[in-house]
């Protein structure tokens, strides 16, 4: 019997087409594949894809800022394999290259009915600072998290 383990590391061009089958099953208003090929062109170490048998199952990839704070873009994770723990192993894998990096600290968006995404951040010590009004095309607002990377 073959046995796969989930491995995290960072995505090349040939998975985008894995990232972009879990972005459809995972959000109303999917990236592009041309905003993908753009954030891995851009920031290569801070695109990290997790894969099952060689299967894409989650990404995250984050950005810099002009001000040199992080910015998680998105992160999403196959339903069949959620609640296995990798959405927090990706978002802790690129914290650790964003701090690796001397970087300071890192932002997101967040749907406000996007329970469960903010449920993940908090335990990871994201902290709700403002409510964005009108962020996503249908009007829903958003919630701003910051985390600190200095400790
Ligand atoms: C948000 C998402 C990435 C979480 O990925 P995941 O691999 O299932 O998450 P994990 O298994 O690592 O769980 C991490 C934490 O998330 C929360 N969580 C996960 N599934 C949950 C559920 N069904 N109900 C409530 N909280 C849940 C918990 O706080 C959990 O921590 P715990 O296990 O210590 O309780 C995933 O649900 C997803 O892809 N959602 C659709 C895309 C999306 O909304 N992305 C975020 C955009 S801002």
């Amino acid at each position: 019997m073959i046995k796969c383990s989930l491995e995290i590391g960072e995505a090349r061009v040939e998975d985008i087409k894995g990232v972009i089958d879990v972005e459809v099953k995972s959000f109303k208003y999917p990236y592009t594949p041309m905003t993908f090929i753009t954030l891995l062109n851009l920031f290569p170490n801070y695109f990290l894809v997790s894969k099952y048998c060689g299967k894409v199952v989650g990404y995250v990839t984050a950005a810099l800022d002009k001000d040199g704070y992080g910015h998680i873009m998105s992160i999403a994770v196959d339903p069949e394999f959620r609640g296995m723990g990798i959405g927090k192993a990706l978002i802790r894998a690129v914290e650790s290259r964003l701090r690796r990096d001397g970087v300071k600290g890192v932002r997101l968006e967040v749907a406000v009915s996007n329970s469960i995404a903010i449920k993940l951040y908090e335990g990871l010590g994201y902290k709700l600072v403002r409510v964005l009004r009108n962020y996503y095309p249908d009007g829903e607002d958003a919630y701003l998290m910051i985390k600190d990377l200095n400790y």
